[in-house]
């Protein structure tokens, strides 16, 4: 059998995208049940991070561990990911020891590396390019609290960043409205944006304004405006993103009193969501991140061959 990865949305189909929300669901039942299910009994995950992480780290040793397997995880001063040694090289040294592999990355380019020279499964645990496994537990999360995925609208306000191309990648295989409300200069890529449109299955906008853009939303999401390897850019983004807070205002011109706010976390509170948002009846953040362990699970499932 050949090996899959998992570096984008798109390297699932449509179908595949469906199957791996429905094992995520028996898999979070599972898991609750503490049931014996140990696909992953004498296997090792290798996690590589070149950037923090509370989530990914936890979500996926946890994750790995309940499925019967043993997680290490290698910081940015174990595997110092394309100065230390080649990229390729490091793919296949690890690949000698483990059976699936997890990175956390700055350069896409060296994921797509990574992944071309290991011999086994490796999956995407965010880099400055997308965050797939994040918007997946997304999908699942908006699922489990909508009941279906029908006539969606999601508006995501702030930076057009990793999450966003997330999003439109996954608009590229489900149909659903997607608008990213953003300042002018902070974008998402414009390759991406083109990819979605020709897709042909979902509606896509690009708007800077945010009052406009949230009106009918069922789901509002947003993200630190100045993302790991930008930190430095914090102050004058902060007075570029000027209007694009989620706030109570914000979630008031929705025009619906269900839309779920969504936060892939970690939040700079009062920065570009209140805490009052953060803490409403409709904050599903801490969902959506109890639920990245239940989808990486069923991804690596999915990937293994195992279901
Ligand atoms: N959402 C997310 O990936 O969180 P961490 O950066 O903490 O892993
Ligand atoms: N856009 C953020 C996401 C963190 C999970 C970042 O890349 O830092």
């Amino acid at each position: 059998m050949e090996k899959r990865d998992f570096l984008h949305i798109t390297d699932f189909t449509k179908d595949e995208i469906f199957a791996t929300l429905d094992l995520a669901k028996e898999i979070k039942e599972s898991f609750k049940n503490r049931s014996d299910f140990k696909p992953f009994k004498d296997q090792t995950l290798a996690m590589i991070f070149a950037k923090p992480s509370a989530r990914t780290r936890i979500s996926f040793e946890t994750g790995f561990f309940r499925l019967g397997g043993h997680a290490l995880y290698l910081g940015p001063s174990d595997i110092d990911v394309g100065k230390r040694e080649a990229v390729k090289d490091i793919a296949r040294v690890v690949s000698r020891y483990n059976d699936m592999i997890m990175a956390r990355l700055f350069d896409h380019k060296h994921i797509i590396e990574l992944a071309e020279y290991s011999s086994v499964p490796v999956i995407n645990g965010l880099t400055d390019f997308n965050h797939p496994c994040q918007i997946m537990a997304d999908i699942f999360t908006v699922l489990e609290h909508k009941g279906n995925l029908d006539d969606l609208k999601i508006v995501y306000i702030g930076d057009g960043n990793n999450i966003v191309h997330s999003w439109l990648a996954l608009a590229q295989r489900i149909p659903f409205k997607f608008v990213c409300a953003c300042p002018p200069g902070y974008v998402p890529d414009e390759n991406i944006v083109k990819a979605a449109r020709d897709a042909g299955l979902s509606d896509i906008e690009i708007s800077h304004d945010p009052k406009t853009a949230v009106k009918d939303a069922d789901v509002v999401y947003t993200d630190v405006w100045a993302s790991m390897g930008k930190k430095h850019e914090f102050d004058e983004r902060v007075k570029r993103f000027k209007g694009f807070q989620v706030n109570d205002d914000l979630m008031s011109a929705t025009g619906k009193s269900s839309s779920l706010f969504m936060h892939c976390l970690p939040a700079q509170r009062d920065v570009e969501v209140t805490d009052s948002v953060m803490e409403s009846k409709n904050s599903i953040v801490f969902d959506e991140a109890e639920n990245r362990m239940h989808m990486q699970n069923a991804i690596m499932l999915k990937i293994a061959g195992i279901r």
